[in-house]
């Protein structure tokens, strides 16, 4: 059973209820605290994509101030989006097929909490693949048509990014404490 305010469309936060690993491992905590490697080289992975977001979405602003012209904005949005979507995809695969379900395994209780996150994953599939689409108009339109499919492709990421950033730091609050009470189920030795 889902519950639709859970919708990563709809949330503020983590719900309460996937919270209950973070008595001494909240968000607040982290910078105090020995994490799990894992999950240290998670954040660290989150923030690129942070910061291609941030990267995105500025150039987009540039374009609409009239600082870069629809030309421009082509030629440098099409390999860092293109880089952006490849390294997310990747980045899904790995914690959808690998790493949720091994954890979940670890971390029974938390199960739901993956459920979530795997919902996440399907929503932001299908932003993906609006600013996929919006790109690919962008790249094969017509230099008349370049300044509409330019404000097509910066509204696609302008709505896409909330939701990625919402994604990103709610799945933190559920892997890093994971990782770091629980262990990597794929790098550390078993007993
Ligand atoms: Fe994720
Ligand atoms: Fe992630």
């Amino acid at each position: 059973m889902t519950d639709e305010s859970h919708d990563l469309h709809v949330r503020n936060g983590l719900p309460a209820e996937f919270r209950y690993l973070e008595a001494g491992c909240a968000r607040q905590d982290w910078p105090g605290l020995k994490l799990h490697e894992t999950a240290s080289h998670w954040l660290e992975i989150h923030g690129w994509f942070r910061g291609m977001l941030r990267g995105l979405i500025e150039l987009g602003g540039e374009r609409r101030e009239g600082r870069l012209d629809p030309a421009a904005y082509r030629a440098d949005v099409m390999p860092r989006l293109r880089q952006f979507l490849g390294n997310l995809d990747g980045h899904h695969h790995i914690e959808s097929d690998s790493y949720f379900p091994a954890l979940a395994a670890l971390e029974p209780a938390m199960k739901r909490g993956f459920d979530l996150l795997d919902r996440d994953h399907e929503a932001i599939h299908e932003l993906m693949s609006q600013m996929a689409d919006a790109a690919n108009a962008l790249n094969h339109a017509a230099v008349v048509d370049l300044n509409p499919h330019a404000d097509g492709l910066i509204a696609a990421i302008d709505r896409a990014a909330p939701p990625i950033g919402r994604h990103l730091s709610d799945e933190e609050e559920i892997i890093v404490p994971v990782l770091t009470l629980r262990g990597d189920p794929f790098r550390d030795a078993r007993p």
